[in-house]
């Protein structure tokens, strides 16, 4: 049985105040609750306010939103793993769609990522997903299989049990389109596939496969009863301590 992992995503939201007062209320909505992972990604400048309300805590981790492949050196404005390893930082959202649409990462450098992130003990969330005309050109298996295997390249079977895979549709993000739970059920099974084709049975078994892409309460439960389906990586939706500990306790009881 794979544990779900609910992740949220703040992307370039929430100030330090906003995060303290986030936490304050959600870690309330949250006391009883156990059996799922929660994960928050807040902006690098939140991580060391985060690290320390949470003290020890293993109940809530941290991401961070990126990272540079490299440890140190003259690389204006980048983060290295070990920075983030220092504030306690447990996993690292890479690929993501916005990342390689604005910023205009590939396959190529968020393997260069993904590779270091392991070396350092950061645990990858690795996202892929399809643009709408990929999709409406039937591309959808074929792009998630060319990002996987760009993305993954070099990664062992071990390693790969240990990495969280994000599919989100890039034509379901902040949009209000969610893809039915069948689109998304049907992907989730085409990455394991490509896993399985990368490693082993055994290994792609082990991955958790989250969703991504318009998640909020009323949908949470439903997507997250696919049976590959295992978790979530929710935007807009986790700015809402008790929106965002909905969908956590939908990743409970699914
Ligand atoms: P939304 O939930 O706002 O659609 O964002 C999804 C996402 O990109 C999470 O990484």
């Amino acid at each position: 049985m794979r544990k779900k992992i609910i992740a949220a995503n703040w992307k370039m939201n929430q100030t330090v105040a906003d995060t303290e007062s986030f936490l304050t209320d959600f870690r309330l909505e949250v006391e009883d609750v156990s059996g799922v992972d929660i994960v928050i990604a807040p902006p690098f400048t939140s991580l060391a306010k985060i690290s320390e309300l949470l003290g020890g805590s293993q109940k809530i981790r941290t991401a961070a939103q990126n990272m540079y492949y490299e440890a140190s050196g003259a690389y204006t404005g980048e983060i290295s793993a070990q920075m983030l390893r220092e504030l306690y930082v447990k996993y690292v959202i890479l690929g993501h769609s916005e990342r390689r649409q604005i910023f205009g990462e590939t396959d190529a450098l968020i393997n260069k990522k993904v590779i270091a992130a392991i070396e350092s003990e950061l645990k990858p969330i690795l996202c892929v997903g399809e643009t709408l005309a990929e999709r409406e050109a039937d591309r959808e298996n074929e792009v998630l299989e060319t990002q996987l295997r760009g993305s993954l390249a070099g990664v062992t079977a071990e390693q790969l049990a240990e990495i969280v895979i994000a599919y989100e549709p890039v034509w379901a993000i902040g949009t209000g389109k969610t893809a039915s739970t069948q689109q998304a059920q049907d992907c989730h099974l085409h990455v394991r596939k490509v896993l399985a084709e990368l490693s082993d049975a055994e290994t792609a078994d082990k991955v958790r496969i989250q969703y991504g892409g318009s998640v909020k309460p009323a949908n949470a439960a439903e997507l997250l009863a696919q049976p590959d389906i295992d978790g979530a990586l929710v935007g807009g939706a986790s700015l809402d301590p008790r929106g965002f500990a909905e969908i956590v306790k939908a990743g409970v009881t699914a």
